[in-house]
């Protein structure tokens, strides 16, 4: 081989197509471009050229192995929170999952430097990735939430406290979870202005006139102006509550401030 430091020659002399450097583009802006990564115990990507400096940080492997198109094999061990930084060119290789763990990383291509394959006289640059669109990013609206993470927040009502999940303002639909403390309840009968569901997750809520009884697994349905209540709080309970707009025609009397109320 004359001049193929690289090994691009070697590839396509055997026939081998260059691969793409990662599985999935997580993020691309104008200075870096961040791959996913992710080989099952036993799987391989398939050989590929760097054309960027790099820097690849491991969310999770073991024992890998890289191996060039020169047939040179290097072990790497690549746990949870390994980071390398690659700075220089480097010949086309692979990557196989020797381990028995998936391997799982970001590996962030820093743009501003564009290397130049020595040996690939009609392919200097890569074919440009496929890049999303700025405003496409903004179609992932995707929200999550651990609730476990949050802090109950008492209301006006003794007893009663929630987490606050999600919030229409326009339509004042809402989605909590809601904690009640044994001995606590609504003291009216009331009415709700918009539909009202609740699913228990735990305790047992009861709704005094009907004796309706919530325990965990129940699903619960007041219709837009159904009157219920007073309701009575059995065993510390936390019900999901979901209305489908404004909890109240007005604010209710038990309440002390109009936040409590929505
Ligand atoms: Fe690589
Ligand atoms: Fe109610």
């Amino acid at each position: 081989m004359t001049n193929d430091p690289n090994g691009s020659q070697a590839a396509a002399e055997r026939g081998i197509t260059l691969g793409e450097i990662g599985h999935r583009i997580v993020l691309e802006n104008e200075f870096v471009r961040i791959w996913e990564v992710k080989l099952e115990p036993g799987e391989t990507i398939d050989f590929h050229l760097h054309y960027h400096p790099y820097i690849v940080i491991s969310l999770g492997g073991g024992e890998n192995e890289v191996e060039t198109i020169f047939g040179e094999t290097r072990p790497t061990n690549e746990p949870l929170g390994h980071t390398i930084f690659m700075n220089e060119m480097r010949p086309v290789h692979k990557l196989t999952n020797k381990s028995d763990v998936t391997y799982l990383s970001r590996l962030v291509e820093l743009k501003h430097i564009t290397w130049t394959d020595e040996g690939a006289p009609d392919k200097p640059e890569p074919a440009p990735q496929p890049v999303m669109p700025e405003d496409a990013a903004d179609a992932f609206r995707e929200i999550l939430i651990q609730t476990a993470d949050m802090e109950w927040v008492d209301k006006s009502l003794d007893g009663l406290s929630q987490k606050m999940l999600w919030r229409n303002e326009e339509t004042g639909a809402s989605i909590a979870l809601v904690r009640f403390k044994k001995g606590a309840g609504i003291p009216n009968a009331h009415a709700h202005a918009s539909n009202q569901f609740m699913y228990c997750l735990s305790g047992r809520y009861t709704y005094i006139p009907t004796n309706t009884v919530l325990t965990p697994g129940t699903f619960y349905c007041n219709p837009t102006g159904s009157v219920h209540g007073p309701t009575i709080c059995e065993e510390d309970c936390v019900l999901l509550e979901i209305y489908d707009g404004p909890h109240y025609p007005v604010r209710p009397p038990w309440y002390d401030n109009d936040e409590d109320a929505r």
